[in-house]
């Protein structure tokens, strides 16, 4: 069924590819922060709208998530503007869309938030991660410890929300390659990328995927066809987010 659909971070490396994939069945808005990237979202068959995460209100996110099935959160600052920025984007950013949701009058959207493999405290290392697995997580958190840190944050501000339906997936290395279709999705290993057309065709899965709410969904590269490897990780309905 038709959907109306609102993508957060919307120009976005893997929300564009997203928005190519949801256009031609669904009803897209992209929110976008500057004029300059409006005629590519519309000639993509979606409607631009400008607001900005970090200088736009509560209410005005509320306002144009009225409506809504789904919001799609997939923005971040990319590592651009220091740590400040990184929380003020990855974590200060998403509660305000959290906010914005709870403040929809009549039914809620449903929240697809993209945050990142790994987002954990750092004192509890899960029981299935392997040496390599240990090593790859002790040299990413030392190389990006702000962005791993207020992603933990807005996981957790998250996770504990009950006025709308949110479901987390949390990809591993992102690359540009050309997507396979298939991944490993669920308690896994931590080292293999994964191609953002990937993330962007399970992120499409997930809009159907309602069964998936107060679930948090790892996804690296791998072999298993994605919508198979998708199915079973929600169908055992074991949440990744370990706290
Ligand atoms: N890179 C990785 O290996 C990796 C791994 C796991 C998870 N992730 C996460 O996956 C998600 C998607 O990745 P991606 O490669 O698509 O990221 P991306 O291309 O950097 O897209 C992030 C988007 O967020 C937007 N944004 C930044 N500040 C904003 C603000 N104040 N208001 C509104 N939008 C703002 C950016 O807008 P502008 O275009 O205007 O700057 C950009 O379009 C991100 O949340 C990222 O943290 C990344």
């Amino acid at each position: 069924m038709s959907k109306k659909v609102i993508i957060v971070g919307g120009h976005g490396n893997v929300s564009l590819r997203l928005t190519r994939l949801l256009t031609p069945k669904h009803t897209v808005k992209s929110v976008i922060r500057t004029q300059d990237y409006e005629d590519e979202i519309r000639n993509l068959s979606a409607e631009p709208v400008l607001l900005s995460l970090e200088d736009s209100p509560v209410s005005d996110f509320t306002a144009a998530f009225e409506g809504q099935d789904v919001v799609y959160f997939s923005a971040g600052a990319g590592g651009k503007g220091g740590e400040e920025r990184t929380k003020r984007v990855d974590y200060e950013g998403a509660v305000k869309v959290f906010d914005a949701i709870e403040g929809v009058q009549g039914p809620k959207p449903r929240l697809i938030l993209v945050s990142a493999i790994d987002v954990r405290d750092p004192a509890n290392i899960p029981a299935h991660y392997n040496e390599e697995d240990i090593a790859s997580s002790r040299r990413v958190r030392t190389a990006i410890a702000a962005y791993m840190h207020w992603k933990y944050e807005a996981d957790k501000n998250l996770v504990k929300r009950d006025k709308f339906k949110w479901t987390i997936l949390r990809p591993g290395g992102l690359s540009n390659e050309p997507g396979t279709g298939k991944a490993a999705v669920g308690r896994t290993h931590i080292t293999r990328q994964i191609s953002r057309d990937d993330v962007a065709k399970a992120l499409e899965l997930l809009l159907d995927r309602e069964d998936a709410a107060g679930l948090a969904i790892d996804i690296v590269g791998g072999d298993t066809p994605l919508e198979e490897a998708l199915d079973a990780a929600i169908k055992k309905g074991e949440t990744d987010f370990l706290g």
